[in-house]
């Protein structure tokens, strides 16, 4: 077997940096020098203890965090973050508001729904499809907090800026642009998202949540009664690591940041590479007459370029013809149909280039 590569537009599991996946094989046998894989070694030896504080020093120094801040890995992906939030930070009498972006948010929404938590969903773009991101978010100064998506993963959108939301803290799911951009962090008491599309593979959540934040919900009654598993003190207090951690997740996330900080120029080098290559995809994309991006103009996703041909059938042709070219990912989420070329941070301009002059050449073909 070879180890030919493809260019790989998936939206998650998704492309990860080929320099991490070489340093991974080249240690995967013995980790730094201890005769042991990295998944073969105790989560409570000092060769893990490194591995774990050296990703959340990473994760720190990118996003510019001071001590205010827990930096937490915890199972179950982004989907558990939709319960564990309103379950920790939601007490009685307390309510907090949502905006609705698309399949994401809604089902955030649900699972407060489900435990009959109060939340008002204050702005949406459901009217036209989610295929914008509302303007004029008015958040009520009582509630504990305001949840928004910042990136949507299925419609392409994105918010290029968060709201002004006074006083009141955002708590935002970040699964499709972590670590893409630099982040105003004074804004939020909590950004979470699932590893697989910027970080590493799937089955980690990163959970960067502000210290007195939590210190305020950990003493409530309502607190002191929920499973252990779904505390967040338990993994602030325990580094983590208050059950076996997913080690070789921890490891992996540790290893891309070490790529955004020392081959990326840190969070604003990787925000104008990723800047360029949606730049030029979208920029192909408006000068044809072809290729319709779904989103509004002003609410464009830098990661996740959704697009319609024009007809089914040529979107079929054209992502059958591009796997066939080394194009892989394409197909847009099952729920909407379409196309979609995800371009997060480990996809390349190279990898962006050459999906172009693909798109050009279907094009005239077809015409
Ligand atoms: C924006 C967003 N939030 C949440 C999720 C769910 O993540 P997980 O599968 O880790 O629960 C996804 C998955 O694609 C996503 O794109």
């Amino acid at each position: 077997m070879t180890d030919q590569r493809i260019y790989n537009f998936n939206a998650g599991p998704s492309a990860l940096p080929e320099k991490v996946l070489r340093d991974i094989q080249s240690s995967f046998l013995n980790f730094n020098g201890c005769g042991m894989s990295v998944t073969e070694i105790s989560h409570r030896s000092p060769e893990f203890d490194q591995v774990i504080n050296d990703a959340v020093a990473r994760a720190k120094r990118l996003l510019k965090l001071d001590d205010r801040f827990h930096v937490l890995f915890i199972q179950g992906g982004a989907s558990l973050q939709f319960a564990m939030i309103p379950m920790n930070f939601l007490a009685r009498g307390q309510s907090a508001d949502y905006v609705n972006t698309g399949t994401w948010s809604t089902k955030a929404i649900k699972e407060a729904q489900i435990q009959k938590k109060e939340i008002r969903v204050i702005a949406s773009s459901e009217d036209r499809d989610f295929c914008y991101i509302p303007k004029n978010i008015v958040v009520d100064p009582k509630s504990r907090f305001v949840h928004l998506t910042s990136n949507n993963t299925i419609k392409g959108t994105q918010f290029a800026s968060f709201p002004d939301t006074g006083n009141v803290p955002i708590i935002c799911d970040m699964s499709s642009d972590f670590f893409s951009r630099p982040l105003p962090m004074d804004k939020f008491a909590m950004i979470y998202g699932g590893a697989q599309k910027n970080l590493g593979p799937s089955g980690t959540a990163v959970v960067i949540l502000r210290k007195d934040f939590l210190e305020a919900a950990a003493g409530t009654p309502e607190n002191q009664e929920l499973p252990s598993m779904l505390r967040y003190d338990n993994y602030a207090q325990k580094n983590s690591m208050y059950n076996t951690p997913a080690c070789f997740g921890i490891y992996t996330i540790g290893l891309v940041l070490k790529w955004i900080e020392e081959d990326m120029g840190g969070l604003e080098g990787i925000e104008k590479y990723n800047q360029e290559k949606a730049r030029l995809l979208y920029d192909f994309m408006d000068a044809s007459d072809f290729y319709r991006p779904t989103a509004d103009k002003d609410s464009r996703s830098l990661m996740n370029v959704t697009f319609r041909l024009p007809s089914e059938e040529l979107e079929k042709q054209f992502i059958a013809q591009a796997t066939q070219e080394g194009l892989g990912g394409l197909k847009g989420h099952r729920s909407v149909g379409g196309c979609r070329a995800s371009i997060y941070n480990a996809v390349t301009l190279e990898g962006v280039k050459a999906l172009i002059v693909f798109m050009e050449k279907f094009q005239k073909e077809a015409a």
